[in-house]
């Protein structure tokens, strides 16, 4: 099994080798708008996030080989809220269809909830993003509604599915972990 472990970047860990993981074709419904991420972005969106002190930036890293095969990002963290999104992009396609996804959002949630107090985790996946879809579900997010024909991704509507994984410190009811859609009219296409 593969150990990992997360590393806060700065801007001068992203690597230009990197770009070449957001032009692969596994991240086109990543974005919205299926648009690939610049590298000179990410630098740029590592050091806003440290500035304002809101968002987090970090590598995910292969313990044994010491290596970084992808990027998570926990924020922006909503302070009045307790709110916060934590995305998982896993970079490397050596690291692709090994299961590790929902272990990585699991450890992420951990760290949200434990390390920086968020109350509720929330986001949003595109309906043809299956695995984000499975990866999330399976680390014990919830779907809480959806928005139907939301977003232009490469010419095509698909529906904005919201995501949550509210702290289990503080809620425990079966409302808190049970879809609220039936998430069979994407998993079953
Ligand atoms: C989302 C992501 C982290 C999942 O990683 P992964 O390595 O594919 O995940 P897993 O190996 O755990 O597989 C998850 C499931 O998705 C399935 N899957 C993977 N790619 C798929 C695809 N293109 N279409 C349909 N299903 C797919 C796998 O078969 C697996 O299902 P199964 O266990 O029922 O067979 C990875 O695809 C990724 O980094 N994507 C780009 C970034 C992204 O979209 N992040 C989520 C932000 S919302």
């Amino acid at each position: 099994m593969i150990e990992f472990d997360f590393k806060e970047l700065s801007p001068a860990d992203v690597l230009e080798e990197w770009q070449d993981w957001f032009n692969s074709d596994h991240t086109q419904e990543y974005t919205r708008s299926g648009r690939k991420i610049k590298i000179a972005e990410l630098r740029e969106s590592v050091e806003q996030g440290k500035k304002q002190g809101n968002q987090v930036t970090l590598g995910i890293r292969d313990v044994r080989k010491n290596h970084i095969f992808g990027t998570a990002k926990l924020g922006p963290i909503d302070h009045v809220h307790g709110l916060a999104d934590f995305a998982v992009f896993i970079g490397d396609k050596n690291y692709l269809g090994k299961g590790l996804s929902s272990r990585l959002i699991e450890s992420g949630c951990e760290m949200a909830f434990e390390k920086y107090a968020v109350r509720k985790l929330h986001g949003g996946i595109l309906e043809r993003n299956i695995a984000s879809l499975k990866a999330y579900t399976r680390a014990g997010w919830i779907a809480e509604g959806v928005l139907r024909s939301h977003y232009n991704n490469n010419g095509v509507y698909q529906d904005w599915i919201m995501i949550s994984k509210y702290n289990p410190r503080l809620y425990s009811g079966d409302e808190f972990s049970t879809h609220a859609i039936d998430l069979a009219q994407y998993l079953d296409k």
